[in-house]
């Protein structure tokens, strides 16, 4: 580990968000159901939670559902939805025990409430006992659009100054994003986009505005360690330059 932080040179990403995309494809190619590159995808969630607490990343925050993918079948949601469930069941003692600690963040009203509350039994359960930082945030969004977030966002800063109107004419980009859902999370350093696709189909729009894009060829269900390893060492080459000159 040591000689791997060595060679990205102390340049590590606080937060890493990664658009997981392929699971279709990867079991299309198999002659499978999509159903089954999902559930391979879990496996590839468990690696890169590991790369990331191992190399340092105190945030992975991961795009497993949109507002649109509501939009598939409804057979194809339902079974997303269940894995999801499973996967809480599953991974949760570890996450624990790893210090990981564990959020969804998204669209809560679309989902059934009985996932509502195993997701907030699970955050409940990883929040740190001691009172000490956890080693990384993990951060699923759900039934998440960028969309959605920034208008979420416009609504509940107008209804703060309902009685006040100069603060709304004085708000600042500062205590906008505190009414963003990602409110205390830094924006992402590195954004992730598996499969070959070269879009950000309606995610983190206000908060990848500086964020370091890398898209890769290999499906999510591929992406492992290795791979998790190979984006950091890219983005220890780039220049974040946000506008200045050197
Ligand atoms: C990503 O894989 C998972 C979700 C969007 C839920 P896809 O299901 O989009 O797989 P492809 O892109 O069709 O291969
Ligand atoms: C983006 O993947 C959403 C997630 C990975 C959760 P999609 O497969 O839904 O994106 P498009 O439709 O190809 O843009
Ligand atoms: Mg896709």
């Amino acid at each position: 580990m040591e000689e791997f932080n060595d060679n990205i040179q102390g340049r590590v990403p606080t937060h890493v968000s990664i658009i997981m995309d392929g699971n279709g494809r990867w079991a299309q190619l198999r002659g499978k159901e999509r159903v089954y590159g999902h559930s391979h995808g879990v496996e590839s969630v468990r690696a890169c939670v590991e790369a990331a607490a191992e190399t340092g990343v105190r945030y992975l925050s991961l795009f497993a559902f949109s507002s649109e993918n509501w939009g598939r079948p409804e057979a194809e949601v339902n079974t997303l939805m269940k894995l999801m469930f499973k996967a809480i069941a599953d991974e949760i003692e570890a996450l624990k025990k790893q210090r990981v600690r564990f959020r969804v963040l998204g669209d809560m009203s679309r989902l059934e409430p009985a996932l509502v509350e195993a997701i907030r039994t699970a955050e409940a359960f990883t929040e740190p006992e001691d009172g000490k930082e956890p080693i990384l945030d993990l951060i699923i969004f759900l039934s998440y659009s960028g969309k959605w977030d920034i208008l979420q966002a416009a609504k509940r800063l107008a209804e703060a100054h309902a009685s006040d109107p100069a603060g709304t004419e004085n708000a600042t980009a500062d205590e906008f994003a505190s009414y963003l859902v990602t409110s205390g999370i830094p924006d992402p350093d590195l954004i992730i986009r598996t499969s070959g696709e070269s879009r950000i189909s309606n995610y983190l729009l206000w908060q990848a505005a500086y964020s370091e894009f890398l898209f890769v060829d290999t499906l999510w269900p591929d992406f492992r360690k290795e791979e998790f390893r190979s984006a950091l060492k890219e983005y220890a080459k780039r220049d974040r330059r946000y506008g200045k000159v050197k």
